[in-house]
């Protein structure tokens, strides 16, 4: 039996259990698993015997001490504390562990050249105001001006007139409108494509800002040293009868977060080129300005068919 005591090991490696210890375990692990042998659904029996066995081998494999049991407890407790109606640390901690964006991938398999998906966030707002084409989403957001064009197509290329865009942004100060204020809504907004399946509209040139890192998982990037900054992003809610909603960013090229997103949302087919342009430069609209300097992006969206879900 292995007599090192843990502190010493200066690279925190857990002892290794004996192999009467380990019996002992196991021993426990097959008791737990056999508790669900009566579940009435077959899927629930599934989860919880695979949740089971994959967090007591975490258990096992860290040697998890009974002050860091508590410390973890205290945590998902000061998690639920801080949680409310419009702030969901639980949504947060599975951002920031990838575990939202493994879902999603999961569940949003490659289908074809249809656009990619990726983190819904927590700022998404029903019932954003709606814009006409060309119209602008800002409503008095602080931030660069950005001139957003593209269409929405079925994967064969056939255009998609009359498609639900819902878009959202922070603002330049990295706010969204509803951490600020929840009854004034800006930088938000809904519209409809065109008989080509084309859209246009002026937001603002996306900029980084940190997510939410003032509670627990706060404490928790920093305490390993991570980064609460997403890289800049546009989101964008797309849905068209018979077809797969698509919940997806677009991203800056160039952005030095695009590596390091907290919530792990990046995806290389949605970092798109925002080409910059001079205040002097006339406006796809010939919106005037101000001399303030503006930029553009296009954005091809693809939906998938309802079925291929
Ligand atoms: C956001 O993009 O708005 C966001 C996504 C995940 C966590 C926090 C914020
Ligand atoms: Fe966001």
């Amino acid at each position: 039996m292995s007599s090192q005591p843990q502190s010493l090991d200066p690279l925190s490696r857990p002892p290794v259990p004996s192999a009467a210890q380990s019996a002992r375990e196991e021993e426990l692990v097959a008791r737990v698993l056999g508790s669900f042998a009566n579940a009435p659904d077959p899927r629930l029996k599934l989860i919880m015997e695979s949740l089971v066995r994959h967090t007591h081998a975490f258990l096992r494999e860290v040697r998890l001490s009974e002050a860091e049991w508590r410390a973890a407890i205290e945590f998902l407790t000061d998690a639920g504390h801080i949680t409310d109606d419009r702030r969901q640390e639980f949504v947060l901690l599975s951002d920031v562990l990838g575990a939202s964006m493994q879902t999603i991938t999961i569940n949003n398999e490659a289908y074809e050249n249809a656009t990619e998906a990726t983190v819904l966030g927590p700022f998404f707002v029903e019932g954003a105001p709606l814009v006409q084409l060309g119209g602008d989403i800002s409503f008095g957001a602080s931030g660069e001006p950005c001139w957003v064009e593209g269409s929405v197509t079925a994967t064969d290329g056939r255009p998609l007139g009359g498609a639900r865009l819902e878009v959202w942004e922070a603002d330049d100060q990295g706010f969204y409108d509803v951490q600020r204020d929840a009854e004034r809504l800006s930088a938000r907004a809904h519209l409809f494509t065109d008989g080509d399946g084309e859209f246009r509209f002026w937001a603002l040139t996306p900029t980084p800002y940190p997510i939410p890192h003032d509670g627990p998982v706060g404490r928790l990037l920093a305490a390993t040293g991570r980064s609460p900054l997403r890289a800049s992003h546009l989101h964008f809610k797309v849905s068209s009868p018979g077809y797969r909603e698509l919940t997806t960013h677009i991203f800056v090229r160039g952005d030095e977060l695009l590596g390091s997103d907290a919530v792990f949302g990046v995806r290389e087919s949605l970092i798109k080129t925002f080409e910059r342009r001079p205040g002097d430069a006339p406006t796809p609209d010939g919106r005037e300005l101000g001399g303030r300097g503006w930029s553009r992006v296009r954005f091809e969206i693809v939906l998938a068919p309802a079925a291929a879900s």
